[in-house]
């Protein structure tokens, strides 16, 4: 049994199938630079099962009592950095351009609901920005394009018949739990501005939690990207430094399930050091003020 504190020895064999495993269930892939992060998580793993070789490890993760096991490797290789209004010029590009052109398509549709989902949403930092910038922009587009509806009393969030669906998911199940808690720390609430946090939380003690009208637009959700049955029918679909972990083929993917993942026309955001130059014709880069995004190409357009 793995008591001692001396490293259990890996042989390349074992790393291999091990990498192999981890690929196959969640497309994240280690490359040299990332390696030794496999082997030390590896190692920690080992010691919380106590086996004393990595093929016995192997072992139990692909016996037919391992998932849960599985599933706590997979949390552990996760990384799970993230913040608030992260990459401002690409958020101001969606809050001012992108949402304007999906509410004015889906208005001539007579289609009041947004479906937008956060692929890979961590702590939830990134789906309660898309929430509060959607409000923003819903209020100022129903400003200059008011409807014959009733506004209920006190005024919603969401001016009906307007309806905002948010998704927000992510493989990790602690990740999830913090998400849908909702509470941020001073150093987390950092790049929030003060507008921002008097409309959209309330304060307890000394943490920030997002209101709960706020929440009720988010629906956190476990959805592994390595899977073919992922949410269809989004207007929008963020992703953002989540592929920067997967391999060529697995982005290639990925960016095909998520073009099926949108409704005609819609748009895909992926993070500041990702692109998807090279690995697919089926979406235009829209490009603006230092703010990226991607939009789906139709055939008959
Ligand atoms: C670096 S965080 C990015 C968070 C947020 N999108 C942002 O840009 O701030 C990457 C997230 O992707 C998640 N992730 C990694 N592989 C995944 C997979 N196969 N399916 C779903 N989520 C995955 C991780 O658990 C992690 O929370």
């Amino acid at each position: 049994m793995a008591t001692s504190t001396v490293p259990v020895s890996i042989s390349d064999a074992e790393l291999k199938l091990l990498q192999t495993l981890v690929y196959q269930e969640c497309g994240m892939h280690f490359d040299e630079r990332r390696i030794h992060f496999l082997q030390d998580r590896l190692q920690r793993r080992l010691k919380v099962c106590n086996v004393d070789t990595f093929y016995s490890y192997y072992r139990l993760l692909t016996s037919g009592s391992g998932k849960p096991e599985l599933s706590a490797l997979l949390e552990n290789l996760t990384v799970n950095e993230t913040s608030f209004f992260r990459n401002r010029p690409q958020l101001d590009l969606f809050q001012k351009s992108i949402l304007e052109d999906v509410l004015q398509r889906k208005q001539g549709r007579r289609d009041w609901t947004l479906r937008c989902w956060s692929a890979g949403c961590s702590t939830g930092q990134e789906a309660y920005t898309m929430a509060m910038q959607i409000c923003d922009a819903l209020a100022y587009y129903y400003l200059r394009n008011p409807l014959p509806f009733e506004m209920p009393s006190p005024k919603p969030l969401i001016p009906p018949p307007w309806k905002v669906e948010i998704l927000a998911s992510d493989i990790s199940y602690a990740a999830l739990r913090t998400a849908q808690e909702g509470s941020y720390s001073d150093s987390q609430m950092e790049p929030v501005d003060y507008t921002y946090r008097l409309r959209y939380f309330d304060k307890f003690g000394d943490r920030y939690v997002v209101k709960k009208t706020v929440k009720e637009l988010v629906h956190f959700d476990f959805h592994n990207l390595k899977t073919e049955f992922l949410p269809q029918r989004n207007d929008l679909i963020f992703c953002r430094n989540v592929m920067i972990y997967f391999d060529e083929a697995e982005q290639k993917r990925l960016i095909e399930k998520f073009y099926r993942c949108l409704n005609p026309e819609g748009y895909l955001f992926v993070g500041h050091a990702e692109s998807l130059f090279g690995l697919t014709d089926k979406f235009r880069m829209i490009h603006q003020n230092n703010g990226t995004a991607y939009q789906r190409i139709e055939a008959n357009i």
